[in-house]
């Protein structure tokens, strides 16, 4: 089989994710390219070394540019924060690499225009990372929704709630500074709910939004090379936070559905909880990532008196995604999306076809977190020009 060569840009959360992906997908799904972790790169070489030798990395690179200028490299992969990712992805389109790039796309929707153009001139594939669309039960939702079951969607409702920084003295990271994040849950969670709004119910059209910010202040964090943040924190002074740490926002669909975005990260005792529910004229379907394998489902057409939500254990080997899996009932995780997603990431570059989502669902996707965060400051209803 076909070497695929790919160069992989920070090590860290992402990192470790997307290469358990590489290493993974050829041995449960038929993909036409055999994935090779070619090269690692990070700014830190204690750190990059120990990384690359653990995962299985073949060599180390500490200069992204020099990275993306070796000719043997196929595709790069961004696991970086979303400040570099404009950078990095202009530059690997400009080689002629395919891009297996993070969420959120960038910093800005204007960024994102320039990268999907850059990529669009250079006809590489390009592939944005939110990764739950490949979600079995979300997958499923999205048949059923496709296929009618709920009827006309109404109603979409989201929240992405987390409490890993309630602690006053979580450090000040590179998550909690504009200059390197843009936002915050705005731009991290509410990424991934906006993109699963795009893709389960339609396009966007307006948002009212309020956000806020609970601790202005937090312990200066001194990065080690693998990041112990906290140990460094007691040594060192305050810092401002530059993002807000709740994102809230009332949408309008193209379609006439209406909907509403939860975003936070002060939810004491919801560790990853992405929610949906979706209400249509003849049913409904409702999600939640801390039980990734069900989906649940309401259907207006049950007899009287037998009718209510029944919940779809979603690991039948006609589940998408499933029969590359185990047994029915053998439940999977969340590493599997980002299996699933380099799956079909290699299958679009071997048919030589696009996969979603891409650059240009970034671009929409940014334009209504931006329209989110204007409006939260100007207090009105901001429409999105696309
Ligand atoms: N798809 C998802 O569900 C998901 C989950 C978490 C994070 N993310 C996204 O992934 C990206 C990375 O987040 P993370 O949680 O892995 O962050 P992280 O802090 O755990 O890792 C970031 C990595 O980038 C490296 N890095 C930073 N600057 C660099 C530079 N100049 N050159 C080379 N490497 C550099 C760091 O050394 C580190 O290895 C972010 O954009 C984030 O929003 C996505």
């Amino acid at each position: 089989m076909r070497q695929l060569n790919v160069g992989i840009i920070g090590y860290k959360f992402m990192g470790r994710a997307h290469s358990n992906a590489w290493k993974k997908a050829s041995l449960f799904f038929d993909i036409p390219f055999q994935p090779v972790l070619k090269v690692a790169c990070g700014r830190h070489l204690d750190g990059l070394t120990e990384f690359a030798d653990k995962w299985g990395w073949e060599e180390t690179e500490t200069d992204w540019r020099r990275l993306i200028e070796r000719d043997d490299i196929d595709v790069i992969d961004i696991a970086t924060p979303q400040h570099l990712h404009a950078e990095i992805a202009l530059a690997a389109a400009k080689a002629g690499k395919h891009l297996f790039c993070e969420k959120p796309l960038a910093m800005t929707s204007a960024q994102a225009e320039e990268m999907l153009r850059a990529c669009q001139a250079s006809g590489v594939t390009h592939y944005l990372n939110h990764n739950y669309r490949r979600v079995p039960a979300i997958a499923l939702a999205k048949r059923m929704i496709d296929d009618g079951l709920i009827g006309t969607v109404y109603h979409w409702r989201a929240a992405y709630q987390q409490d890993w920084i309630t602690d006053p003295n979580f450090p000040l990271t590179w998550q909690l500074q504009r200059e390197l994040a843009q936002a915050g849950p705005q731009w991290d969670l509410n990424s991934h709910c906006v993109d699963l709004a795009h893709h389960l119910v339609g396009q966007i059209t307006d948002v009212t939004a309020l956000t806020r910010r609970f601790i202005d202040q937090r312990p200066l964090a001194m990065e080690g090379a693998m990041g112990n943040l906290k140990a460094e924190a007691s040594r060192t002074g305050m810092g401002q936070v530059t993002v807000e740490d709740a994102a809230l926002m009332l949408v309008n669909f193209k379609n006439g559905a209406v909907g509403s975005f939860e975003a936070t990260r002060f939810a004491n005792g919801r560790k990853n909880k992405l929610s949906f529910e979706i209400y249509g004229s003849d049913g409904a379907v409702t999600f939640d990532l801390e039980r990734l394998n069900e989906l649940r489902y309401f259907s207006n057409r049950d007899p009287d008196g037998l009718s209510g939500f029944r919940t779809l254990l979603t690991t039948d080997e006609s589940h998408p995604y499933i029969k590359n899996w185990w047994p029915a009932g053998h439940i999977i995780g969340y590493e599997h999306t980002f299996i699933h997603a380099v799956a079909d990431f290699v299958t679009a570059l071997g048919q030589g076809t696009a996969i979603k989502p891409d650059f240009s669902d970034g671009v929409a996707i940014l334009k209504v977190l931006e329209a989110g965060l204007k409006s939260a400051t100007e207090q009105k209803t901001v429409t999105i020009e696309y």
